[in-house]
């Protein structure tokens, strides 16, 4: 049961090889489920192959990021588009903090002076739930330490306005969150559970046009996360996006 997940790292992992390259492995697993196809989306409009400031920290931070380019670069954008509203910044989900430090980049070149929160147990996933979540287990992505993010946000990017909170958020952790309100979030948790307790804590702190953005989604390895994300287009008050790259983007509307 732990092949598909293990098929989805593997592939991040390779492609971190072979994306700056210019290739892309796909993996194929045989599914039962018939929700999930291979998705080979034919538009080929790639802005960031001529963003500079996006390949520069990509190719700093590539080593420290399970999350492939197309992803990357998504989050690059939405977090330009969050110029204009107003909040903090924060990503659960950080395990060695490429992706939280592309996002402190890319907010710093936009001029957002507001402090991103790096949030991870730093001990691996939690609240794994047998049924939502069957191909997780409690501590799987546990390879990192809150040294690890320390080193590359503060001595090799050399970036400001980031707090790391190490613990189960937001269980652990919110007590050290002093902004109350916050214009975008990056769940990458891979669980049920701890997406629906997060979303729980930020929602009403969200500002209205704030933007989540959900890793995860659209992964057959991360069933939760989907189940979750499709809960909540039930709701009047966000609107939710499935973009085609693995991404749920969530706007809160009112
Ligand atoms: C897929 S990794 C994050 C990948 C990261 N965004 C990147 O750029 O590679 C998932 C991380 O979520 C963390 N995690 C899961 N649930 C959590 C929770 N409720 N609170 C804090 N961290 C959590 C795990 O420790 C793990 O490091």
């Amino acid at each position: 049961m732990r092949k598909i997940t293990f098929l989805k790292f593997s592939a991040d992992f390779i492609n971190k090889i072979l994306n700056p390259l210019g290739y892309n492995a796909t993996f194929f697993q045989n599914t039962t489920d018939s929700n999930y196809e291979k998705i080979t989306p034919i538009a080929n409009y790639a802005p960031w192959k001529n963003d500079i400031k996006f390949n520069e920290i990509y190719g700093k931070i590539i080593n420290y990021s399970f999350v492939d380019k197309y992803r990357l670069y998504e989050l690059w954008q939405l977090v330009g588009e969050t110029t204009k509203i107003p909040g903090a910044l924060i990503e659960i989900g950080v395990w060695r903090g490429g992706s939280g430090a592309l996002i402190r980049k890319k907010a710093d070149l936009c001029g957002i002076s507001d402090k991103l929160y790096l949030c991870d147990t730093f001990e691996g996933i939690v609240k794994t739930d047998l049924e939502k979540d069957p191909y997780f287990k409690n501590g799987s992505l546990n390879n990192t330490s809150e040294k690890i993010v320390n080193d590359l946000i503060n001595k090799k990017l050399k970036l400001k306005n980031v707090e790391i909170l190490k613990g189960i958020f937001p269980d652990e952790t919110k007590q050290f969150v002093k902004d109350d309100k916050f214009r975008f979030c990056h769940i990458d948790v891979d669980v049920y559970n701890s997406a629906r307790d997060i979303v729980d804590w930020i929602w009403k702190r969200m500002s209205k046009g704030g933007i989540i953005v959900y890793d995860d989604y659209g992964f057959e390895g991360c069933i939760g996360i989907t189940k979750f994300v499709n809960e909540e287009r039930k709701k009047s008050d966000r609107i939710v996006i499935h973009n085609l790259n693995g991404h749920a983007v969530v706007i809160k509307i009112v």
